[in-house]
């Protein structure tokens, strides 16, 4: 019988991930279909026993629910309770068990561009849900020099004392990030600003920025923000938010099916949705 897999969130009409993900499942010859569902706070509950009750074989979780479902689970994944956030949820044995596959997607996908992360001296900026599962993220990969900065210091300083992983941060002010940038060998932009359609504004400037660093910004849409077009103009190597949303998906499907996907598939595969 066709398992039942989905996305639910609000709002869910763009989601790109039922595309994604029916590609894979056909593709791998998984009798499976994943659709969206646009879910209230109201009805997420209800909405998540649901799934449990009709015997689906998994879900992802969406903006504004990523927090609150974990209240609705089973058990969570120590990464995940950590993060505070579920983006993956495995149904097994009439249980639900929640995962965060965004932090090591994003890290998955920064490994397919810099080989080795342990020992890069790195600044995140944000200290929002996306830029907590990335720092954690790093932090249990290895990577124990990550300064944070944010318009709010005292967000980033809760996110840093809270890590579970051993890291040195410095917490910086966007001024006193810009004069240090010279020193960081990756700089990743976990903050909406640029994102479409307030396109050409940046968080901070990378003047400083040192030729041959590599800079990630988890915006995909537009494909280069500003932020981006500053660091390749700067000689630094660059990476869009698209590889970040491709391997939370593949981790997701390889959480549900145990085959990890066709990475370069489901990317051709997004971009053609985002024409
Ligand atoms: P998400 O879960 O997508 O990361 P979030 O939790 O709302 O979203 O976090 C947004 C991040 O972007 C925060 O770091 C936020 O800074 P503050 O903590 O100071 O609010 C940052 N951000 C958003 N808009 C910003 C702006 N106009 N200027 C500076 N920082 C901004």
């Amino acid at each position: 019988m066709k398992k039942l897999y989905g996305v639910i969130g609000d709002p869910i009409a763009h989601s790109m991930s039922p595309v994604m993900h029916n590609d894979l499942f056909s593709f791998y010859n998984i009798d499976a279909h994943y659709f969206p569902f646009k879910v209230s706070e109201r009805n997420l509950r209800e909405t998540v026993l649901g799934f449990k009750a009709i015997g689906a074989g998994g879900f992802n979780v969406t903006i504004p629910h990523k927090t609150r479902v974990m209240d609705c689970l089973d058990r969570i994944d120590p990464l995940a309770e950590s993060i505070g956030a579920v983006n993956t949820v495995v149904a097994e044995n009439g249980e639900l068990t929640g995962y965060n596959t965004d932090g090591p997607g994003f890290v998955r996908g920064l490994e397919e561009q810099l080989s080795d992360l342990t020992g890069k001296k790195t600044l995140i900026i944000g200290a929002g849900g996306a830029a907590k599962g990335i720092y954690y993220s790093l932090a249990k990969a290895g990577v124990n020099e990550i300064d944070i900065c944010n318009r709010t210091l005292i967000k980033a300083e809760e996110m840093a004392s809270a890590c579970p992983f051993d890291v040195n941060s410095t917490i910086l002010e966007p001024n006193s990030a810009e004069l240090k940038m010279g020193e960081y060998e990756l700089v990743i932009q976990t903050t909406s600003i640029g994102m479409s359609p307030k396109t050409g504004v940046t968080p901070l400037s990378l003047d400083r920025l040192q030729p041959g660093s590599f800079v990630s910004d988890i915006i995909y849409n537009p494909s280069a923000t500003a932020f981006l077009a500053e660091a390749i103009s700067k000689g630094a190597g660059v990476q869009n938010g698209l590889d970040m949303f491709v391997y939370q998906g593949a981790l997701a499907f390889e959480k549900w099916t145990g085959i990890f996907p066709d990475t370069v598939r489901m990317k051709n595969n997004v971009m053609n949705q985002l024409g």
